[in-house]
């Protein structure tokens, strides 16, 4: 079987820490753990007496009740503490998905479970968030990806990259198709709680018997160096989800899991959301600023959730100054010649310092392949990323 590799994490996996600035990132700028505990006046002492033993390998009894408690009549038994979400997505796809099983994924996505689910040998169909209906999926569409047969439907929301919340009739129209055909329906959750509106997004939790919901502390939390994902499920397949785990990762950090039940405690998982959102609320204005220094180049739509924006280009472009924006291929957008869609974040507080000295854009022109900023032109750019370290040096020194 061919083995689809996850382009889009590998690209950014690649990048991510060795540009100056990190446009496709997808989460806030990072909490260090000294910012962590002293918003929640907490003393290092507990943390500097974690014992490096094996921690309890679904989560400790601690962590797992304070995730119970954020979701409406789950027990912690319910509740499998992963390595990130995206070891929450792996199991949920390995307990579920075998081959010549039919998934429906929506599209554009992160693409794990679009990747994933065909590494299993499952057949995968995407249903569209189109631009032209404020990022909604079209109904037909979904009816025709959730066919009959179909095992499992994956939905990410609120929605990377577009930071779209779906509307109460798509949830609706989802749910009922799942239910109609007998599908599971794995919702990742992951940017709840990143709204920029402050409207917390409900979950998919207790809306269908069928509904297992990933969550983590990666993004709406600014805490994805915890590595702490957690699978929320009905009784019985947390278990057997439980088990893929075994396999994997066998536990979280023992560290990773104490400061998670700090982040999790009711008052400070208040103030970790409130500072996320206030990173949202005052970038946001930075980086549309900065589009529209380029006048008709980018055209956008703003993410109501998230840091991403989807800003479309009618002429490619190139970014300097060490900035690594997202490539639209990576995610499956729908993006044709005429218009390359990618996402560009608000979540970083660096940017609200770096002011003056943000990466310049150059406009490519296709049919000179000269690169045009502020209608000079100039030659080509000689400059080669070093294909031997991926550092963003001309040669490997
Ligand atoms: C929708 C979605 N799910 C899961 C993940 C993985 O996150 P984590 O760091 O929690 O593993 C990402 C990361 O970008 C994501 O965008």
């Amino acid at each position: 079987m061919r083995f689809v590799p996850f382009e889009l994490e590998r690209w950014q996996s690649t990048w991510e820490n060795r540009v100056r600035y990190n446009l496709s990132e997808s989460g806030v700028h990072p909490l260090s753990i000294h910012e962590l505990l002293e918003l929640a006046g907490a003393s290092p002492a507990p943390l500097l007496d974690v014992r490096l033993g094996y921690s309890q390998s679904n989560g400790t009894d601690l962590l797992r009740g304070r995730i119970a408690a954020l979701y409406d009549g789950v027990a912690p038994e319910q509740i499998l503490v992963t390595t990130g979400s995206a070891e929450a997505n792996f199991v949920v796809c390995w307990r579920l998905v075998e081959a010549g099983d039919k998934v429906a994924v929506m599209l554009p996505n992160y693409l794990q479970t679009w990747g994933l689910a065909q590494n299993f040998g499952a057949q995968v169909r995407g249903f569209t968030l189109r631009a032209e209906a404020a990022w909604e999926p079209s109904p037909d569409e979904v009816r025709s990806a959730i066919a009959p047969g179909t095992k499992l439907v994956v939905v990410t929301n609120p929605h990377n990259p577009t930071g779209h919340v779906l509307s109460n009739e798509m949830r609706q129209a989802i749910l009922s198709r799942a239910a109609e055909v007998g599908a599971w329906l794995l919702a990742d959750e992951v940017y709840q709680g990143a709204e920029r509106d402050g409207a917390t997004t409900p979950s998919f939790w207790g809306s269908y018997e069928r509904v297992i919901v990933v969550n983590g502390l990666s993004k709406a939390y600014g805490l994805p160096g915890l590595r702490i994902g957690w699978v929320v499920a009905p009784p019985g397949f947390s278990n057997e989800a439980w088990a893929r785990h075994d396999y994997t990762t066998i536990g979280p950090a023992g560290a990773s899991d104490h400061l998670a039940a700090v982040a999790l405690e009711p008052r400070v998982r208040e103030q970790v959301l409130a500072r996320t959102r206030g990173i949202l609320r005052s970038n946001y204005p930075v980086i549309e600023q900065w589009l529209k220094r380029f006048g008709d180049t980018f055209s956008w739509r703003a993410a109501r959730a998230g840091r991403s924006l989807r800003v479309a280009e009618p002429h490619p472009v190139r970014l300097r100054g060490g900035a690594a924006p997202l490539p639209g291929s990576a995610r499956r957008d729908r993006a044709g010649s005429e218009a390359r869609v990618r996402r560009l974040r608000c979540g970083s507080s660096r940017s609200r310092r770096s002011g003056t000295r943000s990466p310049s854009v150059w406009r490519s022109r296709p049919s000179s392949g000269a690169f045009v900023r502020s209608g000079a032109v100039r030659p080509p750019s000689r400059t080669r990323w070093c294909s031997s370290c991926a550092s963003n040096k001309p040669r490997c020194t």
